[in-house]
């Protein structure tokens, strides 16, 4: 359906019938927050929601986009590949300079693309689009770069073109997902495994605040330096140390007086969540979600306190499925200031718990939210 639409689309405006296909999912988080910029541990997994690309060559030298969720064209020289002032653009254009930084030669490309993961609801519909491109380009020229490479290309072009230095979680789940598996990655070695995301009995729901505050992007990269405001300081009595992937909690306690207390709350998020996501990839292996479930929360409490970076509507949500039954794990997900929750619930629960926590999210802040049951399915590829 989505791809009917694109592929018409594409016909109308660069009269090719047949450009390649591919497909970016979005991703949820199960547990790792933050800390992938810390060298530690994230347990993400890709979705059923997807960005969607059709792509041709063209002979003119041009990069030729249509965004189908914008409605709106962006032109631009193919050996141009400045910052534009079209914000969406920006995604893709910082993907093609990754490619011409690695000495590519970029000719014309004709774009359009669209999809169903909500903007700015922490399901990382930009970096689907930044490993899609990133896929695409490597497909319609045959460059032959390898996954791994494209999340990193991906990474950076967030960085340079969007101005948020990001971790490579998001990228590396959008395009590593597999069907019914998370994966536990160590964002300092590269090192991944899969576990089986088998829920039985449970389903993953997601409910969004439909708020996204403007802070978001200049206080994620303040935590970034807060953090590192954290190992330099601690790196004084260590030189080993060098991310809060390598200081125990011992550590950081025996300094807490040497650091401004707001740097200590989170550096101590830091370490906790770092554990707690190998405490859950231990969970799920003993197929022990209520565990998981617990660990959720304590994320949730520790975002909220510690490294706060959750805002009142999330906990409006967080606060109402905590209690509720049939809840066994909630907390927000992603960056943080809005967004969405990732909620594990009971399957018979599942109807009751999207109404009454939308009646009660409307209630407090006056605001509908959306719900989302998703599904686990594989990363970014090309459609036949
Ligand atoms: C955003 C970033 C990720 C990660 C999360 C928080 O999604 O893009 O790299 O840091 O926030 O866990």
């Amino acid at each position: 359906m989505e791809i009917t639409a694109l592929q018409k689309k594409h016909i109308e405006l660069f009269g090719n019938s047949n450009p390649l296909t591919v497909r970016s999912p979005g991703r949820i988080n199960l547990i790792g927050e933050h800390t992938d910029y810390n060298d530690g541990f994230v347990f993400p997994a890709a979705i059923d929601k997807a960005i969607w690309f059709t792509a041709s060559k063209n002979d003119k030298g041009l990069f030729r986009f249509f965004s189908m969720d914008y409605s709106q064209s962006f032109e631009m020289k193919a050996n141009d590949l400045s910052i534009s002032n079209v914000a969406w653009a920006n995604y893709l254009l910082g993907v093609a300079n990754q490619f011409k930084k690695k000495g590519y030669q970029l000719s014309g490309v004709d774009v359009v693309f669209g999809g169903d993961i909500p903007i700015g609801a922490g399901l990382s519909s930009s970096a689907a689009v930044e490993t899609g491109f990133a896929m695409v380009l490597n497909n319609l020229f045959g460059f032959g770069e390898p996954n791994m490479e494209m999340v990193k290309m991906a990474q950076k072009a967030e960085h340079e073109y969007a101005g948020v230095m990001c971790g490579i979680m998001d990228q590396f789940a959008i395009v590593f997902g597999k069907k019914q598996q998370a994966i536990k990655l160590d964002c300092r070695t590269l090192d991944y495994e899969y576990a089986n995301l088998n829920l039985t009995g449970y389903q993953i729901i997601l409910v969004d605040t439909k708020v996204k505050h403007s802070l978001t992007s200049s206080a994620y990269n303040q935590r970034r330096q807060e953090c590192e405001t954290g190992v330099k300081i601690l790196k004084n009595y260590n030189p080993d140390i060098s991310a809060l992937r390598d200081v125990e909690m011992a550590l950081l306690r025996e300094h807490k007086n040497e650091m401004e207390e707001t740097v200590y709350r989170r550096c101590k998020y830091v370490i906790e969540e770092n554990n707690r996501v190998t405490e859950a990839f231990e969970a799920l292996h003993q197929g022990n979600i209520r565990w998981l479930g617990e660990l959720m929360m304590e994320t949730h409490t520790g975002l909220r306190n510690d490294f706060e970076v959750s805002c009142e509507e999330l906990d409006v949500l967080f606060d109402f499925a905590k209690d509720f039954y049939g809840v066994i794990g909630s907390r927000m997900m992603g960056g943080g200031f809005g967004g969405c929750t990732v909620n594990i619930v009971a399957q018979s629960e599942t109807e009751r718990f999207a109404s009454e926590i939308t009646k009660h999210y409307k209630q407090t802040t006056g605001n509908k939210p959306s719900v989302y049951k998703v599904t686990i399915e594989d990363g970014t590829g090309v459609v036949d």
